[in-house]
């Protein structure tokens, strides 16, 4: 049961050490309506990814991409920031909002793609190739993005690679499947980081063809962060948010869709005549959730926004240098949606 007279030092502390406060919740609570109250109560935002539970969308202020929550992050006034999805999310919100408390339901909820590249490995990888720019994809610590002329999403990334020109050499990183994408759709041949995402490089090619003969009237969406087999087959590739207007705006009626499943939650609420399919993957099972993502759960999201902890903290010289490529980022990708 919930107490409400907790030192906050301790509690801190104490979110600190676990990710989140370990509370048991009374499973007689209307834990929507609570929510609901907590944030009325400290005028606080609940900003989610697309890839959070159906539920956690659904109490959220905002539910967007990378890039959408990006710019919600900086168009917010609220003083309390509540972020379910990961950890580089939440810490781009408080890059953009230095001042705000920035609180996210499980601190644990990290990133495969984004561990990939430790910045001291970058750093030194770096280093060796002085003339070039480096370009990272937003799912990446802090310190990558301090390390980094201009950060991408899915959404800007070909905008913003052809901005620089076309002489210019560029690092890609961390992620070799986007990179890879983006050199063949731009032309480019950007020196690639290797990492890759574990949820998306989990698709099986071999299903998804055996999948597409069975439906052949079916169209495959895929997200860019897939291996390039697949992105292949693919007759739409983009961001969680083009992949979501792709099914409610195209006439086709049956798609295969491989990117975390999360997103068909809003698909099926735009887009109810239209028949999706998950992706099948390599594994056994036909499920492709982001394990890190789903750490996040209702009762967390209440514990989290009743004791505002635990709270993402970064140094301000962090913030400082981290915020120069996300603002260059913001500027360059003006009008895209
Ligand atoms: P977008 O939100 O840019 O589509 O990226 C997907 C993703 O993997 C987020 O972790
Ligand atoms: Fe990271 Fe992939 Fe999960 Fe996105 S889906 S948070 S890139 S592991």
């Amino acid at each position: 049961m919930i107490s409400r007279v907790e030192n906050p030092d301790a509690l801190a502390r104490e979110a600190r050490r676990y990710g989140f406060l370990p509370r048991e919740v009374d499973p007689t609570l209307d834990l929507h309506a609570e929510i609901g109250r907590l944030k009325r109560e400290k005028r606080a935002v609940i900003l989610a990814h697309y890839y959070q539970d159906s539920e956690i969308q659904d109490l959220a202020d905002f539910v967007g991409d990378s890039l959408q929550l990006a710019r919600a992050a900086q168009q917010t006034e609220a003083q309390l920031i509540v972020f379910a999805g990961v950890h580089f999310m939440a810490e781009t919100a408080k890059i953009l909002n230095p001042d705000r408390k920035v609180v996210l339901p499980d601190l644990n909820a990290g990133c495969s793609l984004s561990d990939s590249c430790p910045a001291p490995l970058f750093a030194a990888f770096k280093a060796q190739y002085p003339d070039h720019v480096v370009v990272s994809y937003i799912n990446c610590s802090a310190e990558l993005k301090a390390l980094s002329d201009v950060i991408v999403t899915s959404s800007n990334a070909v905008a913003i690679v052809e901005s620089f020109p076309p002489d210019q050499p560029i690092i890609f990183a961390p992620d070799r499947n986007l990179g890879a994408y983006l050199n063949k759709k731009t032309g480019r041949n950007m020196r690639l980081w290797n990492g890759a995402c574990m949820v998306h490089e989990i698709f099986s090619y071999k299903k998804i063809r055996d999948l597409m003969a069975q439906h052949p009237e079916a169209q495959l969406i895929a997200h860019p962060e897939c291996e390039e087999p697949v992105l292949e087959l693919a007759h739409f590739i983009g961001s969680t948010s083009a992949l979501l207007r792709y099914v409610v705006e195209s006439p086709v009626r049956q798609l295969i869709v491989a990117t975390e499943p999360g997103i068909l939650h809003q698909m099926r609420r735009q887009a109810p005549h239209k028949e999706l399919i998950a992706a099948p993957s390599n594994q056994a099972c036909a499920c492709n959730n982001c394990p890190h993502m789903k750490l996040n759960t209702l009762e967390k999201l209440y514990v989290c926004l009743l004791y505002e902890q635990p709270e993402l903290q970064l140094p301000a010289d962090l913030i400082e240098a981290a915020r120069r490529p996300i603002d260059r980022m913001l500027t360059l990708s003006q009008g895209i949606k």
